[in-house]
């Protein structure tokens, strides 16, 4: 493959090496019987000759993805609901110790995280663009309904105070724009603050063949190397890292101004463990794009043969990484006749593209079906404690990470 564009970091050459061809937006849910076209473009993924960051070929605008339909709320799961309540608490017993302490959350969505923050009564401001941003304010929390970017840290810096802490998960992934975001960043930070940040890990990605992490929302795919170049460029240090087992593997990123803080042993660690695996090297990626490619063919051989045989197969979680793994192996209603989901904003309406319908999950639990089609696998765990009776109904899970297997 020999497409390229300019890295959205450094301006250098980013190489193509996976195309998963025309995609629709990832969470437009199609209302039935709307004939307004959707939007597709082409999904492609390549990595920088010079800064090694990972990231897609072509960027959709921001306010096609996040506006105020936008349907994802973090708190439809309560395991990650624990998961940022935890960081809260650390934050609280750590960097928000001072007088007048103050945190910024880029994407604070429904308020996971800063609910426990807003009721220890600390200082606190969300900023996220999408309707979700009402529901966070109705629990308490004050959020600004915006994009972050450099204007808006210059008015937050301006009208409140220097932050102690700015954090963001699974959003900064979701920002093209980094220039203007660290730019912000340098503005809105104390002098010892923390900009600290969590998202999908390309090590996992590339380890658990786990390709329905690349979608319209998803720009970038981090690594401690490419992280750390992009810090460096913007007068900002990788002063800590921390895997996490959340959402199929991430790390959380800590980024101090340069030279305020220490960097711990793993940072260290963790950019010799990509070496080791050769992770920013072109080949081991084209070997990723060989591996999705025959999880593909498996996923979709299998769902043939099982409808075939007269099985019924449903989804279960109409992921945003779901329309990628819909659309990429071509899987429509007679392969998954629906796909159950808690989120309301989702429920009566079609998947993007592939337009499978989605249902609350009463249907799925009156009715079980033969299989169910894992596309929510990041929060495996929770779910396959949650649905012990559909085992003991005899109902199978079918997973396609990291390979197509059934369980
Ligand atoms: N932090 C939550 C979590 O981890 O569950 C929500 C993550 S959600 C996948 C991404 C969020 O980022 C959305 O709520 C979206 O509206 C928001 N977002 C997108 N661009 C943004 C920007 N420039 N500034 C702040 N929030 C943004
Ligand atoms: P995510 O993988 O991006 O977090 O999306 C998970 C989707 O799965 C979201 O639409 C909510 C849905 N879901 C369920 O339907 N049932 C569940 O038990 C969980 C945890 C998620
Ligand atoms: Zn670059």
């Amino acid at each position: 493959m020999s497409t390229t564009t300019q890295c959205r970091i450094c301006a250098g050459t980013v190489r193509e090496f996976i195309d998963f061809g025309r995609q629709p937006l990832s969470d437009a849910f199609v209302v039935p019987g709307d004939t307004q076209e959707e939007f597709f473009f082409r999904l492609a993924t390549g990595i920088c000759d010079t800064c090694t960051m990972v990231q897609l070929m072509e960027e959709v605008p921001r306010d096609r993805m996040f506006h105020e339909a936008y349907p994802y709320l973090s708190s439809g799961s309560a395991y990650m609901r624990t998961h940022f309540e935890e960081l809260a608490k650390r934050f609280l017993a750590t960097e928000l110790t001072g007088e007048d302490a103050f945190i910024v959350e880029l994407g604070s969505n429904d308020g996971i995280m800063l609910k426990a923050v807003a009721e220890a009564g600390v200082r606190h401001l969300g900023v996220d663009p999408s309707g979700v941003a009402d529901l966070a304010a109705a629990k308490g929390i004050r959020v600004r309904k915006d994009f972050f970017e450099e204007a808006t840290a210059a008015d937050i810096r301006a009208n409140e105070r220097p932050a102690d802490v700015i954090y963001a998960a699974n959003t900064l992934c979701h920002i093209p724009y980094m220039d203007s975001i660290l730019k912000g960043v340098n503005t809105l930070l104390g002098p010892n603050g923390v900009f600290v940040f969590e998202d999908p890990y390309l090590g996992d990605i590339v380890e658990r063949t786990s390709f329905d992490q690349i979608y319209d929302e998803h720009f970038f795919f981090f690594t401690a190397r490419s992280v750390q170049e992009m810090a460096r460029r913007h007068g900002l240090e990788l002063v800590d890292v921390e895997r996490i087992p959340v959402h199929g593997g991430e790390v959380r990123y800590t980024l101090a101004l340069t030279g305020a803080r220490k960097p711990t042993n793993a940072v260290a660690e963790l950019l010799a463990w990509e070496a080791e695996r050769e992770l920013s090297e072109y080949a081991t990626l084209e070997r990723f794009a060989t591996k999705v490619k025959k999880n593909k063919e498996d996923l979709i051989a299998l769902l043939t043969k099982l409808r075939d045989a007269g099985k019924r197969v449903v989804g279960y979680g109409a992921t945003a990484k779901g329309a990628t793994v819909n659309n990429f192996c071509g899987i429509t209603p007679d392969l998954v006749q629906f796909i159950s989901d808690t989120t309301p904003a989702k429920q009566g309406k079609l998947s993007p593209g592939q337009h499978i319908p989605v249902h609350e999950h009463k249907q799925f639990a009156d009715n079980y079906p033969d299989y169910a089609l894992l596309y929510a696998w990041n929060h495996a765990d929770e779910i396959m404690n949650a649905e012990q009776a559909f085992r003991d109904a005899g109902g199978k899970w079918i997973l396609y990470v990291p390979d197509v297997h059934v369980i």
